[in-house]
């Protein structure tokens, strides 16, 4: 299903996410940074699709549309409360199938289930249950700002004026509400004058680095160098990286970290030159059900994306490609985890558990 395309060139353009008029805005991210085209979607097959075709990226962004996707589902719903509560459980289970590695996605529309659920319990009638899910998940999208400001306040204490920092992916404001988990201390030096020089690896095969990270900090005025994904281990070599940082999109309960495809070659580099790892992401990205890192389900995608992502084929047709989208750092490479209530380090099987007992 294709959605109206609403062109808007305005500053706030680079929030990923706006909800108008009974219409979910989602900013296409596959034509950064050539152009800002924002989606006015008014279905949950159009949320659906936008998850699928990374139209929106990035684990709490996904988590934030999927949970407006549910209200657009129930938007017209004319039926009682319980089955409203029902189709919107039903909204909620076809948007899980969107994407399977980021947890966030999940925890949000759990959250929009037991909404759904309290509200027919209490007997609140259809209107009122319409309303309190949309403020459901409003307030999903609003806590996610301020969970990244604090996950970056806390980020910042473990740099200092002058470093290099590298990251992949992008883990920014694009892939969040504002700020971003990994990029939110770049924002947060820049507010309070401590430079910092990025490096942005371009990560391939989608280039989330180059056309999303680059593009954002560049916009922000962060000091930020774009290296294609093999230059890493140069530039750590070089001694220009003191700390590198990245996102995440589902940490189990020992610490294992699934991040975009590339980062666990990143955490190798680093060890190799003793440069800290760091790992920034909201409590709603630590899945405590999740075992281990093989537990993790990886998401394989298309093989154009490698052989032909950007239009020109860039490998021979018919030859075989293999596309997992995202990969485990297990986590003895994981220096510390930043998360909104603090940062904690190994071992994560008491730490990560730690942090949701002091909830
Ligand atoms: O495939 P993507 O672009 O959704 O992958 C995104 C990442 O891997 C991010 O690093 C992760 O979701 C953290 S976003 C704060």
């Amino acid at each position: 299903m294709t959605a109206n395309t609403e062109s808007l060139n305005k500053p706030e353009a680079l929030r990923s996410l706006k909800w108008e008029e009974n219409a979910l805005l989602m900013l296409d991210q596959r034509l950064l940074p050539e152009e800002t085209v924002f989606l006015r979607l008014t279905t949950p097959e159009q949320v659906w699709e936008g998850i699928r075709e990374l139209k929106v990226r990035g684990a709490p962004a996904i988590g934030i549309s999927a949970a407006y996707g549910v209200v657009l589902g129930v938007l017209q719903f004319a039926g009682n409360t319980r089955e409203l509560a029902a189709e919107a459980i039903k909204q909620a289970e076809y948007l899980a199938t969107s994407r399977p590695t980021a947890v966030n996605l999940f925890w949000a529309l759990d959250r929009m289930k037991a909404r759904a659920t309290a509200l027919a319990a209490e007997g609140a009638s259809t209107s009122e249950a319409i309303d309190a899910l949309l403020e459901e998940a409003k307030r999903i999208h609003s806590e996610d700002e301020e969970t990244n400001r604090l996950i970056g306040e806390h980020a910042l204490t473990l740099f200092e004026d002058g470093m290099g920092v590298l990251t992949h992916c992008n883990a920014g404001g694009l892939a969040t509400s504002k700020y971003g988990t990994a990029l939110a201390p770049f924002y947060l030096a820049l507010e309070e004058g401590i430079r910092l020089k990025v490096f942005a690896d371009e990560t391939r095969p989608v280039l989330q680095g180059a056309r999303l990270t680059a593009f954002e900090l560049q916009q922000a005025g962060v000091d930020v160098t774009l290296i294609c994904d093999n230059m890493a281990g140069h530039v750590m070599s070089k001694g220009w990286v003191q700390a590198v940082i990245v996102g995440t999109d589902r940490v189990a309960a020992n610490g294992d970290v699934a991040n975009k495809i590339g980062t666990y070659g990143v955490a190798v580099l680093a060890k190799a030159h003793n440069i800290p790892f760091y790992v920034a992401c909201p409590l709603s990205t630590i899945d405590l059900s999740t075992p281990t890192g093989d537990d993790i389900p990886i998401e394989e995608r298309h093989p154009d994306e490698v052989s032909r992502g950007f239009g020109k084929r860039t490998a021979p047709e018919g030859v075989a490609i293999y596309n997992p989208a995202f990969d485990v750092t297990p986590n003895e490479l994981v220096t510390a985890i930043i998360t909104e209530k603090g940062i904690v380090r190994a071992p994560y099987s008491d730490s990560l558990k730690k942090l949701f007992s002091a909830e």
